[in-house]
């Protein structure tokens, strides 16, 4: 199935599957020492009904207060198949399932936070998936995000363009977007927006206005 820009979700698919046994292995340098405490602060804000859009391996489960009731949809069945392992090893419920971020197998509304964590880099139309986080989410609802984003210094962009011309064709990684301003444009509220390390993370909590349309 093409996504809407004319990406071919297959080849996605494979890449992702091909990449899952070594993703912890390499998340983790990221994690630690990048992404800082990223995880915690987007998972400590969600509440009630949770969607996790592009779950991957499940880097987040752990961090989810209790309580919430967790959805998680990702492309890739095999970074699913060890988010699945994650929840049995942590005792949790959750529903797991592959799924498109650009087309959600959700009714309008139905969620009231979403979470997305270092995928808009790597969902080939992230507007897209970005106004299909906002239909399901009730009005109201959370919009929780993280990722690497564009830098504000001169010299990293530099590198993040030279980067993109070998990540954007061998598996549809991008390192100059900016969802904040798709987020805005979508008209969220920005709640709380956080940017470090050069400008290269950027995480916010947005909400969907209570008397918007879906
Ligand atoms: C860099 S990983 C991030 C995984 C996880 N969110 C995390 O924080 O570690 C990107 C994930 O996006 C998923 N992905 C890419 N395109 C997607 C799409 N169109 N719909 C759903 N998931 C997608 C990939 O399968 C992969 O698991």
């Amino acid at each position: 199935m093409p996504t809407t820009d004319g990406t071919d979700t297959g080849r996605l698919r494979r890449y992702w599957d091909k990449h899952a046994p070594a993703y912890d292995r390499q998340m983790q340098f990221f994690d630690r020492h990048l992404f800082g405490d990223s995880r915690a602060w987007v998972c400590s804000q969600a509440t009630g009904d949770v969607l996790e859009v592009a779950i991957g391996t499940g880097r987040n489960l752990a961090f989810y207060p209790e309580g919430v009731r967790l959805t998680g949809i990702d492309l890739s069945p095999a970074m699913l198949d060890i988010a699945r392992r994650r929840v049995r090893q942590l005792g949790r419920t959750v529903d797991l399932s592959e799924g498109d971020a650009h087309a959600l197998a959700f009714p309008d509304a139905s969620f009231d936070t979403v979470v997305c964590t270092f995928s808009l880099c790597a969902i080939p139309d992230e507007r897209q998936a970005i106004a299909e986080m906002r239909r399901v989410l009730r009005p109201g609802g959370r919009l929780l995000l993280a990722d690497h984003i564009v830098s504000s210094s001169w010299l990293a962009r530099a590198g993040q363009r030279l980067l993109e011309l070998v990540t954007i064709p061998l598996g549809g990684e991008h390192f100059r977007r900016r969802p904040l301003e798709h987020v805005h444009a979508l008209g969220f509220e920005i709640q709380r927006q956080e940017r470090f390390k050069l400008g290269i993370v950027e995480r916010l909590a947005a909400r969907k206005p209570a008397a918007s349309s879906a």
